[in-house]
C-alpha cells in the first residue's frame, strides 16, 4: 500500500518533470567559474556554509535555479542574486558541469547518529507512515538523474538538516506535490539529525 503510493507519486513527479533543456558541460565549467567561490570549482565547497554540487544532477540544479529566480517557494537572498543573470540555458550547462563532478567526502558527522539515520533511510517508519528515502532518493544517496531527484550523499549534515527545517516550517515549499513537506511533518527533530548525519556518510 505505502510502497504503491510512493510509487505513483515518483511516476507523476518524472511525468511532469516534463522536456528539460540537454546541458553542455564544456560549457558550464566556463558559466560555473561565478558559483566556484563558494561552491568549489569542483564542486565540492569548502566549508559547510556552502552545499556540495558535485554530482547534483542536472535536472534538479536547473529547478533550484529557477526556483531562486523566482524567489518564492525557496527563497535565499545570496542566491537570488546569484541566479538573476543566468538564462535557462546557462543553467542546465552550470548543472551538466556539476553533474559530471564528483564528490568528495569532506562532509564530518557524528557516528553516533548513523544507526538510526540508515534505519529511517533505508526502510523508512511504517509505524510513523515515513517512506523509506532511499526509495526517492537511491540506495547511496545519488538522486535519480533526469528528473530532479536531488543527490543527498555526501552532503554537509549542516545543511541538509537547515533544508529539512525549512521543509518543516515551510520556509521553503518548492518540492512538487508536497511530497517533501509530507514526510518531515512526520519526523522528529532527533529523526532529521540522524537522518542528515547519515546522507553525509554515504554517497
Ligand atoms: C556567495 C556564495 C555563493 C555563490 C557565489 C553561489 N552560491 Fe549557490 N548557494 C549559496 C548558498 C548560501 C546556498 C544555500 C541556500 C539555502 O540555504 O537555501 C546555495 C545553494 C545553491 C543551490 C541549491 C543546492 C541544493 O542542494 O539544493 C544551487 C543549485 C546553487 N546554489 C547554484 C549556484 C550556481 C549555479 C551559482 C553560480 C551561478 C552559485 N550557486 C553561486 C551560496 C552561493
Ligand atoms: C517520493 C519521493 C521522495 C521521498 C520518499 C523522499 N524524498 Fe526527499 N526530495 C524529493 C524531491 C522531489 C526533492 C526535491 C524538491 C525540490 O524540487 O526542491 C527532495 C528534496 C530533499 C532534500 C533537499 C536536498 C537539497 O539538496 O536541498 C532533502 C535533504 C531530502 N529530500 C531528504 C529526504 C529524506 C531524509 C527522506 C526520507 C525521510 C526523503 N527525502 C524522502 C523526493 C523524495
Amino acid at each position: 500500500m505505502k510502497k504503491s503510493i510512493v510509487a505513483a507519486l515518483v511516476l507523476f513527479v518524472a511525468t511532469s518533470a516534463g522536456t528539460a533543456l540537454a546541458g553542455n558541460a564544456e560549457a558550464g565549467k566556463t558559466k560555473a567559474a561565478a558559483c566556484g567561490g563558494c561552491h568549489g570549482m569542483d564542486g565540492n565547497s569548502p566549508t559547510s556554509s556552502y552545499p556540495k554540487l558535485a554530482g547534483q544532477n542536472e535536472a534538479y540544479i536547473a529547478k533550484q535555479v529557477k526556483d531562486f529566480k523566482a524567489n518564492d517557494k525557496r527563497q535565499n537572498a545570496i542566491m537570488f542574486g546569484m541566479v538573476a543573470a543566468l538564462t535557462e540555458e546557462d543553467a542546465a550547462d552550470i548543472g551538466a558541469y556539476f553533474q559530471s563532478q564528483t564528490v568528495a567526502s569532506t562532509a564530518p558527522f557524528d557516528e553516533s547518529k548513523l544507526a538510526r539515520g540508515r534505519e529511517l533511510y533505508k526502510g523508512g517508519d511504517l509505524q510513523k507512515g515515513i517512506p523509506a528515502c532511499q526509495g526517492c532518493h537511491g540506495p547511496t544517496g545519488a538522486g535519480v538523474a533526469g528528473i530532479a531527484y536531488p543527490r543527498v550523499g555526501g552532503q554537509y549534515p549542516e545543511y541538509t538538516l537547515a533544508q529539512l527545517k525549512a521543509f518543516k516550517d515551510g520556509s521553503r515549499s518548492n518540492d512538487p506535490k508536497s511530497l517533501m513537506r509530507s514526510i518531515v511533518a512526520k519526523l522528529s527533530a532527533d529523526d532529521m539529525e540522524a537522518l542528515a548525519n547519515y546522507m553525509a556518510s554515504i554517497k
